[in-house]
């Protein structure tokens, strides 16, 4: 009569179940109904930042304000507060204060939102800014309405309807202090659709992740002591007329890399560590010099990068030609240490610049996390 009834019931609304089960589902709470990729949490709390280190869910958006004129340090201190509380309840699945839409908030799908600070930030604080904007490169051809920000909301998780719920219960919070400046929406593989370990294909085909530090790897290149990193968000469009037109070997030679296994042009299995000193039959690098694994490549593990790209894909043109591309985000410890010197050789010599074109680019430092009842940014800004 006690547990049992109530376990079997729950058992049925897991599995989308019994009619006993549905009828119960307007009484509790909706998560009732969820899977476990519905329900799954990311914890919020912690010295470091959620949002950074995990896979990346399937859905991100990334929401970039600008300050209001005259929010001093003060103001951004009563901002980072409620925004902090917003993000630690909707990453646990709880609505939001003053949710008007609760019932969105209770499938966190491995919600996690992680608050990146711009310049301009700091500059409002009165502070001198711990990241500058990156120098400009002859590749760039950016456009404003996807460049800066002095505040970053990177909400991620493995549904897009709690990507969109938790942006707007965040921007609505965030009003009397700043403006959005601009929202880039991107999105992976959905979960369950491949095996996790899998590396993911980006827009333009190729295998994408495979040489990023990962578990243990991951710690000497993002975090700084202090729990803090710091953020490069740069949008790159695929020109994917042209690129479409390319042979599979002219763009593995763009790459280094074998579109179909992801293998260096040097070896045969995608894990195998590239050999830049292997000879073709001409003679010539099985690795070619302009490849971007080449230019890109970087051996100390202090100074690799974390990519955490997303897909975008907008609205074709009328003639059919598409708007989509990556949202290239890389997280580091230092921008000028990691970031730039790989951004740079990148940009003077990579085959793959042909085939993609930067057209927004943002930084932001990563304040380190907080404990419950802390607030991001309070080491900053307190
Ligand atoms: C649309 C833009 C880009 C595309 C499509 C792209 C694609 C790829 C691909 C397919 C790989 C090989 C597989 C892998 O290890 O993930 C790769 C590797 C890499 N890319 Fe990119 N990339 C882009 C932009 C960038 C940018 C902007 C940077 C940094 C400034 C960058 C840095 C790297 C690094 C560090 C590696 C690993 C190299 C290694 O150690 O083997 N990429 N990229």
């Amino acid at each position: 009569m006690t547990a049992k009834p109530l376990s079997v019931s729950r058992r049925g609304l897991l599995a989308g179940g019994a009619a006993a089960g549905v009828g119960m589902v307007a009484a509790a709470p909706a998560a009732a109904a969820a899977t476990d990729i519905g329900a799954a949490t990311v914890a919020f709390h912690g010295p470091r930042q959620a949002g950074v280190a995990e896979d990346p869910p399937a859905h991100a958006s990334f929401v970039a304000l600008t300050l209001a004129r005259g929010v001093d340090r003060a103001a951004l201190g009563r901002m980072m507060r409620l925004l902090t509380d917003d993000a630690a309840r909707l990453t646990r699945g709880a609505p939001a204060l003053g949710d008007t839409d609760a019932t969105l908030a209770v499938l966190p799908a491995r919600l996690t939102v992680t608050f990146g600070f711009g310049p301009g930030l700091y500059r409002a604080a009165g502070l001198t800014p711990p990241v500058a904007d990156l120098p400009r490169f002859t590749i760039d051809r950016l456009q404003d309405r996807w460049s800066g920000g002095d505040l970053l909301l990177q909400i991620c998780a493995d549904d897009p309807l709690t990507v969109a719920h938790t942006q707007r219960m965040m921007i609505k919070d965030a009003r009397p202090f700043a403006a959005v400046r601009w929202v880039q929406q991107g999105f992976r593989r959905s979960p369950g659709v491949q095996a996790p370990e899998h590396t993911q294909r980006n827009v333009m085909g190729q295998l994408d992740g495979t040489a990023n530090p990962r578990g243990a790897e991951i710690d000497p290149a993002v975090w700084n002591p202090d729990g803090s990193s710091t953020l490069v968000v740069r949008r790159v469009r695929a020109e994917m007329e042209t690129w479409d037109r390319l042979s599979v070997t002219d763009k593995e030679n763009a790459v280094g890399r074998r579109m179909e296994s992801g293998a260096p042009l040097s070896g045969t299995a995608e894990h195998d560590k590239p050999d830049f000193a292997v000879l073709d039959e001409f003679g010539l690098p099985k690795m070619p010099d302009f490849s971007h694994v080449t230019r890109a490549r970087v051996e100390d593990p202090r100074l690799k990068i974390l990519r955490r790209p997303y897909n975008y894909d907008g609205v074709p043109d009328a003639a059919g030609v598409p708007d989509c591309g990556l949202i290239f985000a890389a997280y580091q410890r230092d921008i000028i240490e990691q970031f730039v010197p790989i951004q740079r050789r990148l940009a003077e010599k990579d085959l793959l610049n042909e085939w993609i074109t930067p057209i927004g680019s943002a930084v932001f430092a990563i304040p380190p996390g907080c404990a419950e009842g802390g607030w991001i940014g309070q080491q900053v800004l307190g």
